[in-house]
């Protein structure tokens, strides 16, 4: 079936129930409502009993624990404290000796289509030699090590690795810019640099060991000691004597074997950086034994991932969808995972459908402004429809990392899962570590357009700003009532920002998410509704606005105030779009698109190009209160297009918005 262009846009009101498959429900690990409504009150009867279980299941604890939730020091919350585990030992080594061993742990295809495939003893074998290179380079326990490679095996590898041995890794997605990495560096005090010469990405060559040396020379990163090199590609780039070291020559001489080093339960894995509303990005840190926990079982349940499946999540590891469902939860749940290196539109954008056929993909768990953007690519080009590839080997699929529209959600049932395979729309963040909301593939029925119901031992409400329940059918704000074995543990170096982001006091201990939901009357369905904060979900990426805004002001030269507001898309779900008052007169016509241009470029230095606005406005001012303060629900109104309804009373100069109305 062949869709209409309207697929891609929003329909609000969605009423159709579709049931999941009787012949998946029949084989699920959880199958049917039954089975999922017997998890639940598990966990409403004996809340630690059900998660002590899990992990006893789940894990191999090195040593046992005998606290499984320590809340007295709440919302720093702890889970299976005393207990004892190495993460990298519970992905690889535990599969030794059993049939996973010599079972194809990763498919790599490259950019250029190429594959390259590892079993589970050649991965450890690899993350063992490179682990030792770390240690033989004086990284250490506790040592924060920054991750900034291409999608491929070898970020996975590093991972891993750092793991193995008890650094705590903090992965850079490879589009941020030189800034972005060193603040990174410097806020975590990271003592080594992993990265790659290149990426490839769509046939072009793209520098990565560049921008870390760029980066590096920004200052105040005397902490890092060492940058480990992977040469992706043949070409050459820089390498300075004493510090930078290729992949081969770190792992040259070192032993296939390394002794995972046990962790506390409660020791950082890792460190990611997300956009919050104010200020800088924040570093999420998590655990390893409840994340590891979480990022395993989910891939049992929400994914009914089975020793023969063959999983696939486009996602690149430096987001957080990466580290679970990529780097972590397939590897611990012994799972076959495809890795991509590529983009969904090289060389055609029937790339991932032809991927699918290739590699007999079971699980394919992707991102909304993928589907938009391939169903845009199959309207106007048939010949890349995935009605031209076999896909009957799916039985599942997944989205994630923005709302997806019920029209879209149809595309992909129909066209992509054949009416065959149940959507897993998975509501979730990267403070959560894992899924939180979402259908189950062999026991929920699906509402396009709604991540459903929280998974069992996970408690979610909603409520209005005083922390009140709002009644069904009435939006509101998204909270997780209790905590979950996976959850954020603190913001590195700054736990206040942490209690205040999370868990701020009207919320009477609940964590509060961001992000808008309605709970159905007759369903009890959660609908998401999007970040009710200053955060913009642009093709799924998280961007505040205010880093944004800081960014433009910095180029003092030229700005002198900016506004950032998001507007809907129908590609990339929000874009971005600013609004800003320069040092000279406003400009129109050619001088208006060429200083626009200038802007944008800064931005994609200052934070990288996934934050170059859209569109850019410019006025003589801003619509602001006689107090001074921006109205941004005007400028929301003003990019959308809209004509301006709400009262602008308090507005000190209302002359401004027909100004800003138009396009320069
Ligand atoms: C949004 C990505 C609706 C939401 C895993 C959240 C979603 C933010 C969904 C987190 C979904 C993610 N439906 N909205 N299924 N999944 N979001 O931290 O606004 O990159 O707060 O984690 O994405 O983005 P993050």
């Amino acid at each position: 079936m062949s869709a209409s262009p309207s697929a891609i846009q929003s329909v609000l009101v969605e009423n159709r129930v579709i049931e999941p498959p009787p012949a998946l429900v029949q084989q699920a690990r959880i199958s049917g409502m039954q089975d999922y409504e017997a998890l639940r009150t598990e966990a409403d009867r004996d809340f630690e009993g059900f998660w002590a279980r899990q992990a006893r299941e789940n894990l191999h604890w090195t040593r046992d624990f005998t606290r499984v939730l320590d809340e007295s020091n709440a919302p720093f919350y702890q889970w299976f404290d005393d207990g004892e585990l190495n993460a990298s030992a519970n992905c690889l080594d535990r599969h030794m000796g059993t049939p996973a061993e010599h079972k194809t742990a990763i498919i790599f295809e490259a950019d250029d289509g190429q594959v390259i495939t590892y079993t589970y003893r050649e991965l450890l074998t690899r993350v063992s030699q490179f682990a030792n290179a770390l240690k033989s380079h004086g990284v250490n326990k506790g040592d924060r090590v920054l991750i900034y490679m291409p999608m491929g095996v070898e970020g996975v590898v590093a991972m891993q690795a750092c793991a193995r041995i008890g650094a705590t890794h903090s992965v850079v997605f490879g589009g941020f810019s030189a800034k972005a990495v060193q603040e990174r560096i410097v806020d975590a005090q990271a003592v080594a640099v992993v990265t790659a010469n290149y990426q490839l990405r769509g046939g072009k060559e793209l520098p990565l060991k560049a921008i870390v040396d760029d980066g590096l020379a920004l200052g105040g990163c005397e902490c890092v000691k060492n940058v480990f090199v992977f040469q992706r590609t043949p070409t050459a780039c820089n390498m300075v004597a004493g510090r930078d070291k290729t992949f081969d020559e770190a792992m040259q001489g070192q032993s296939s074997e390394c002794a995972p080093t046990p962790v506390g339960a409660e020791h950082p894995l890792f460190i990611l950086y997300t956009s919050g509303s104010t200020g800088k990005p924040k570093g999420v840190q998590h655990s390893t034994g409840g994340y590891l926990l979480w990022a395993k079982m989910t891939m049992q349940w929400s994914f009914d991932l089975k020793p023969e499946d063959v999983f696939w999540c486009t996602a690149d590891i430096g987001w957080v969808t990466g580290h679970s469902y990529v780097a972590y939860g397939p590897l611990a749940a012994g799972g076959t995972q495809i890795i991509f290196e590529g983009i969904p539109t090289y060389p055609n954008a029937g790339r991932f459908w032809q991927m699918i056929e290739r590699h007999k993909c079971t699980i394919f768990y992707t991102a909304p402004t993928a589907i938009r953007s391939l169903i845009k690519a199959a309207d106007s080009n048939e010949a890349v429809h995935p009605k031209n590839w076999d896909l009957s080997s799916l039985r599942i699929l997944g989205s994630v990392g923005e709302p997806i529209n019920p029209e879209a959600w149809m595309w992909y049932y129909r066209n992509v899962g054949g009416e065959r395979c149940p959507i897993v729309d998975t509501w979730w963040q990267t403070e959560t570590g894992g899924h939180i909301i979402n259908p189950l593939p062999g026991a929920t029925p699906m509402v396009p357009g709604s991540c459903t119901l929280p998974l069992p031992g996970i408690y979610t409400a909603v409520v209005d700003e005083t922390g009140n329940e709002m009644p069904d059918g009435s939006g509101g704000m998204l909270v997780i009532q209790r905590p979950w074995p996976s959850m954020i543990r603190t913001i590195w170096n700054d736990p206040e920002r942490f209690k205040k982001t999370y868990f701020p006091e009207e919320m009477r201990g609940a964590y509060l998410a961001g992000d808008g939901a309605v709970r159905d009357k007759a369903t009890g369905y959660f609908r998401v509704t999007g970040r009710i904060d200053d955060v913009l979900n642009v093709s799924g990426h998280r961007m505040g606005t205010m880093e944004i805004e800081s960014a433009l002001v910095a180029k003092s030269d030229i700005v002198a105030e900016a506004a950032v507001v998001g507007r809907p898309d129908d590609l990339t779900g929000e874009a971005i779009c600013a609004f800003v008052v320069l040092k000279r007169p406003r400009p129109t016509g050619d001088e208006a698109k060429q200083i626009a241009k200038e802007l944008r470029d800064w931005v994609a230095k200052e934070i990288g190009p996934i934050a170059k606005p859209k569109d850019i406005r410019f006025g003589d001012n801003l619509p602001k209160t006689r107090s001074g303060k921006i109205m941004r629900r005007l400028l929301r109104s003003l990019a959308k297009g809209e004509s301006i309804t709400q009262d602008t009373s308090t507005l000190e100069n209302p002359a401004i918005l027909d100004q800003l109305a138009e396009n320069n």
